[in-house]
């Protein structure tokens, strides 16, 4: 059989269209929610798929959906929904596309919202290798360790396709053959919905298959191909322990493109990315550091281990953690310090500022070369409202200071240790906002019980 691989592309000869079938009901997730809003990466799987899709410049991508699965519908805009009103199987919900598509004429690519980890590359291989020859349909195979569930994939002595044979309606010798079917397939869209009206729910599903539209065009003398894929890419998710391996699989993928790039993982394996993750090449990352969404970071920066960082820029030369938590709106300057237990959000540090031990900064802007004490706190949140702290360049904030927001912070001034501060500090003052030590002499004397 062809291998996707070696397939050469030549210049697409048609329109192409996308429909990406999501509307079953993915019952073995257990869920209150659609199986395709599960996330991979942080993002759910119909959105990974419809990205892939996208890659292909298609001229329509159409999403099928069961009714009320308007949560999915609000992910997927601003593509269109098809919707099909009974699960009747992949054929009758490829019928609910071809409505929408109109007098659409070209090639209509089918692909599966649970099967989201297939690459463009792999699409473009499988759209080449129709558009290679006069196919009606190409279906996209392979060869899973374990077959079970799976279509079994037929072919004449030329390779061209000859039939698919579901799993719950094969021989025990057909269930021998281990080339399966993805699902995934390119259509010829002209006469499709002519074909799709000849499907019939004879078999034991009794369910409108897909994999019979084929058939229909080879007893009309149309032949249909078929070319291999990557069984890694082409798994789909029934149940959770699927999504997990998936999960498993896309970060595999992620940090081995991160490390070619010229990101060193110390320990690659406890090293969670988000697809939209970027980092510059010399930066190393610790163990068991977790990115979310919209994490940028420089050239050389070191996370060191046990970080939590997302929606956050992150400037060269900067030494984030151990055990620092990046909040949305983090902007960490160039050779600052973010040291274990310090909080940040929606907060631009300087220039070679430093928070290095236990502290929370949101709301917040922390001047260059500043030092943010052990301890202290923004006060950024009075119940209703969260208002602003402006710290200046070369301010030095006292270890387990409160600053009450809004407040400003002038260049150079210093902030005792533990003061409390409530009014704006003018440039270069020392201000102490906290009781004066009283010492009693003797008064302390025997007020604790002692047993020794
Ligand atoms: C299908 C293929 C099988 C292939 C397997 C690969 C058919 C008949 N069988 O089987 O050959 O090996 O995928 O995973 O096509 N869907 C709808 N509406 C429906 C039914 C399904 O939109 O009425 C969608 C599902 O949401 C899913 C996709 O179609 O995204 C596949 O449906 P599923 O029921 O999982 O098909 P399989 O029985 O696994
Ligand atoms: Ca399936």
């Amino acid at each position: 059989m062809t291998d996707i691989s070696s397939s050469r592309s030549p210049v697409p000869a048609k329109d192409l269209a996308v429909v990406i079938l999501a509307a079953g009901k993915g019952t073995r997730m257990k869920s209150a929610m659609s199986k395709v809003m599960h996330s991979i990466a942080g993002v759910p799987m119909i959105k990974h798929i419809i990205g892939t899709a996208e890659q292909l410049n298609p001229k329509k991508i159409i999403v099928v959906l069961a009714p009320n699965m308007n949560d999915v519908e609000a992910v997927v805009a601003p593509h269109a929904v098809a919707i099909q009103k009974e699960q009747l199987g992949t054929g009758d919900a490829l019928k609910a596309a071809v409505q929408t598509l109109g007098d659409f004429k070209g090639n209509i690519l089918v692909l599966y919202g649970d099967v989201p980890l297939v690459s463009a590359r792999s699409l473009n291989g499988l759209v080449a290798h129709h558009n290679s020859d006069d196919f009606g349909a190409t279906v996209l195979a392979m060869v899973p360790p374990n077959p079970t569930g799976y279509g079994r994939i037929f072919q004449n002595p030329d390779g061209t396709l000859a039939r698919i044979v579901e799993e719950k309606d094969a021989t025990e010798d057909e269930k021998l053959v281990r080339m399966s079917n993805s699902g995934l397939m390119v259509l010829d869209g002209d006469n499709l919905a002519d074909t799709l009206l000849k499907l019939q729910n004879t078999n034991n599903q009794g369910e409108y298959y897909l994999v019979d539209v084929p058939k229909i065009m080879g007893e009309e003398g149309r032949k249909s191909g078929v070319i291999r894929g990557d069984y890694a890419e082409l798994r789909g998710v029934n149940n959770r322990a699927q999504l997990a391996e998936l999960e498993m699989a896309w970060q595999h993928n992620k940090r081995m493109e991160m490390m070619d790039a010229g990101v060193t993982l110390l320990d690659p394996n406890t090293v969670y990315f988000a697809p939209d993750t970027k980092i510059g090449n010399d930066t190393v990352i610790g163990q068991n550091v977790v990115f979310g969404a919209g994490v940028t970071i420089d050239s050389g920066v070191e996370i060191r281990a046990f970080c939590h960082i997302e929606g956050a820029t992150i400037k060269s030369g900067a030494v984030i953690g151990p055990f620092a938590r990046l909040r949305p709106g983090s902007d960490i300057g160039v050779d600052a310090k973010i040291g274990n237990f310090v909080e940040i959000k929606n907060s631009k540090i300087g220039t070679g500022a430093k928070a290095n031990h236990l502290g929370y900064i949101g709301d917040a802007e922390l001047g260059a070369h500043s030092n943010f004490g052990c301890g202290a706190i923004t006060v950024n949140y009075d119940g209703k409202v969260k208002s602003k702290t402006i710290i200046g360049e070369n301010v030095m904030i006292g270890s387990n200071s409160s600053l009450i927001a809004p407040i400003k912070i002038a260049d150079g001034a210093y902030v005792a240790a533990g003061s409390t501060l409530t009014h704006d500090v003018e440039a270069d003052a020392l201000v102490i906002a906290r009781a004066r030590q009283e010492v009693l002499p003797n008064k302390g004397k025997n007020r604790l019980k002692r047993d020794h």
